[in-house]
């Protein structure tokens, strides 16, 4: 399946936790912006890195949804002791009479990427209606005084850098409108590929983006919360 992970499940921990995101970090300033909510979905959740950073701060009752079964299995593993609901789905395809405090992606399905002064919307659906009714679908799980938030990333650019373990990792983008691809490279010291994965993003420039979640129902203009999440409102 498209922007299914498969081939990077294996380097996927290493190279996230060697400075990629701070889930520590993430997951207080989360703690600060949640308050009191603690029925949280995650969209895209991964090997579950963020959750199990959430879940010593707060009693939350966390559902992680996410379409890699590769991802997941490593998810189910971390998280073996915890109450957390883990679900393997498109989220295109997630239904639920549950209704939710918060939802919450960090690099997950849809991602907020901050390039050019804008907040772009990058998103593993690569059709436009799709994402269209999918921020109509996460409105409509949200309570009446939910939130949606998503991780704020830097601009994607090409590097390569030393991970750990004596692993390489590089990434190249090719950016287009509306697609952006991106490869993700895994390598030793000496230049041997070990692992390729590709990304193919649908990208929304911020106007787009803003309008997209308008149009789904979300309340004015999104919350910019310590530079970290942007925050949009039911
Ligand atoms: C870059 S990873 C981020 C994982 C996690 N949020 C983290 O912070 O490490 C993106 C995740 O989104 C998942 N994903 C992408 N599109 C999805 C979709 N349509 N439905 C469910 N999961 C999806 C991928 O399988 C992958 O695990």
């Amino acid at each position: 399946m498209i922007n299914e992970y498969v081939e990077i499940v294996e380097y996927y921990d290493n190279l996230l936790t060697s400075g990629y995101f701070d889930y520590d970090d993430l997951a207080n300033t989360l703690y600060k912006l949640l308050g009191d909510k603690r029925k949280v979905l995650d969209i895209g959740v991964g090997t579950g890195l963020l959750t199990e950073k959430m879940l010593p701060l707060a009693d939350y009752d966390i559902v992680g949804v996410d379409f890699s079964s590769g991802m997941l299995d490593i998810a189910k593993e971390r998280l073996a002791n915890s109450n957390v609901k883990l679900i393997c789905q498109d989220i295109l395809e997630f239904e639920t009479e549950e209704k939710f405090e918060a939802i919450v992606s960090t690099g997950g399905a849809i991602t907020i990427v901050e390039e050019d002064q804008q907040y772009k919307l990058y998103s593993h659906i690569t059709d436009r209606t799709k994402n269209e009714q999918l921020l109509v679908q996460l409105y409509n799980l949200l309570d009446d005084n939910g939130l949606f938030t998503l991780k704020i990333q830097g601009s994607h650019t090409n590097y390569k850098k030393e991970i750990k373990d004596g692993i390489f990792y590089e990434q190249k983008l090719e950016k287009g409108k509306p697609f952006v691809d991106k490869w993700y490279i895994f390598s030793t010291a000496d230049g041997q590929v070990l692992k390729e994965q590709f990304c193919h993003y649908y990208c929304w420039d911020g106007e787009e983006a803003s309008q997209a979640f308008s149009d789904a129902g979300f309340k004015g203009e999104p919350h910019v919360f310590d530079d970290e999440f942007l925050v949009f409102y039911k």
